[in-house]
């Protein structure tokens, strides 16, 4: 048995089926097909699990277009708020379902996207808020959102060019946030539904959270379909990995300034970045809040910012250097955000020498993104 070294990411691949199972059922008794986010979480090494249970992988870009379309397989789909000239081509030749973000992308880009031979998508802005973490910060509907048309422009768009009609509006969402979004489209965009074949609902169906009611979402995906006789799409992402996996960390020193203090080898903002954006407080296994162990600590990374601060947490004994801590529910999104969040290629390296000269000193491309993702 592998003493694994810290820190680690850990996924359990009998938990990921099991949230595998629960995506299954949905696609068996509705019809519709479901999709990996991958923003949300792109580990090769367990595609051809995942392959089983889903119809396909849903990319933000480029590299995780091609990602999808050489580790996973199935359907590739691909939404991206901006599209480069470059980007469009090379995605026709991995994606069948490109997704574009407005009126504009779409007349720009969309006959060479249909001369490819793919499908299209627009993503229109429902005005529906329900994102359940974060705030403003994770709602796509938030005021001024730069995701999608809005209904008043709607008139704008060629429709004879969409296909898909997508929306996405949900974040770590229960099953009322997921009904009262296919509700609320069924309602509100009829007149635009009758225009295309197939509705995305998108991702932040958190599917299997505990309290997910599972067929309340089965039973308004049915009654969409009974009502529009339309193809539907789900794209969650963190619902099909949630509590699938752990941070694994080491505790490095202690420390004491008015209270007592660990330093880990995990960090706040090099694996754990949403402890500090959204922020959050990260579950740590047989730990309680402060002072309700006996042991109380201050928990911050090995970097030199004040700010990478876990957070403080008592526990039964008091801390070693060595003792391991155990970051659960950290499959979704955490890994992704450390290695290259949504596939954006990394920002080369350049210096301009005193003779004027522009030197580039990287080349980070797809191949720099693909080996950080593990075999
Ligand atoms: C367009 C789109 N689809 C799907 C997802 C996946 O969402 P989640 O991981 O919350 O299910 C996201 C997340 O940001 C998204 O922006």
């Amino acid at each position: 048995m592998l003493d694994l070294p810290t820190p680690s990411f850990i996924i359990d691949a009998a938990r990921l089926r099991s949230n595998l199972e629960t995506a299954d059922r949905i696609r068996r008794t509705t019809g519709c097909k479901i999709l990996l986010a991958t923003k949300a979480f792109a580990l090769p090494a367990l595609f051809p699990m995942m392959r089983d249970f889903l119809d396909g992988t849903t990319a933000s870009g480029e590299y995780e277009a091609r990602l999808g379309a050489e580790c996973f397989g199935k359907e590739v789909h691909v939404y991206s708020p901006a599209y480069t000239e470059g980007e469009i081509d090379r995605l026709t030749g991995l994606a069948q379902h490109i997704y574009f973000n407005s009126a504009e992308q779409l007349a720009r880009f969309g006959d060479r996207a249909r001369a490819a031979g793919g499908q299209l998508g627009l993503r229109v802005n429902p005005g529906y808020s329900n994102a359940t973490l974060g705030g403003a910060l994770y709602d796509p509907c938030a005021p001024g959102s730069r995701f999608g048309e809005v209904r008043s422009q709607l008139d704008k768009v060629d429709w004879d060019q969409v296909d898909i009609f997508h929306v996405h509006a949900l974040c770590e969402s229960l099953a009322s946030g997921s009904v009262g979004l296919i509700e609320h489209v069924s309602d509100q965009f009829s007149p635009w539904l009758d225009k295309v074949t197939t509705v995305n609902f998108g991702g932040g169906h958190f599917l299997n959270k505990p309290g997910y009611d599972v067929d309340a979402l089965i039973t308004a995906i049915r009654r969409f379909q009974d009502r529009f006789g339309l193809e539907v799409v789900l794209e969650p992402g963190a619902g099909l990995v949630v509590d699938t996996g752990e941070l694994h960390a080491s505790v490095l020193a202690l420390h004491w300034n008015e209270e007592a203090l660990a330093i880990l080898d995990a960090s706040a903002s090099t694996h754990m970045p949403d402890v500090l954006e959204v922020p959050y407080r990260p579950v740590i296994l047989d730990a309680a809040g402060p002072g309700e162990k006996l042991h109380t600590y201050c928990l911050g990374g090995k970097t030199c910012m004040t700010g990478d601060i876990i957070g403080t947490y008592s526990f039964d004994a008091p801390l070693q250097p060595g003792d391991r801590l155990i970051f659960t529910d950290q499959m979704h999104y955490s890994f992704v955000k450390t290695q290259t969040f949504n596939g954006t290629p990394l920002a080369n390296l350049a210096v301009r020498w005193e003779d004027g000269q522009v030197e580039l000193l990287s080349d980070f491309g797809y191949d720099s993104f693909r080996q950080r993702l593990g075999r």
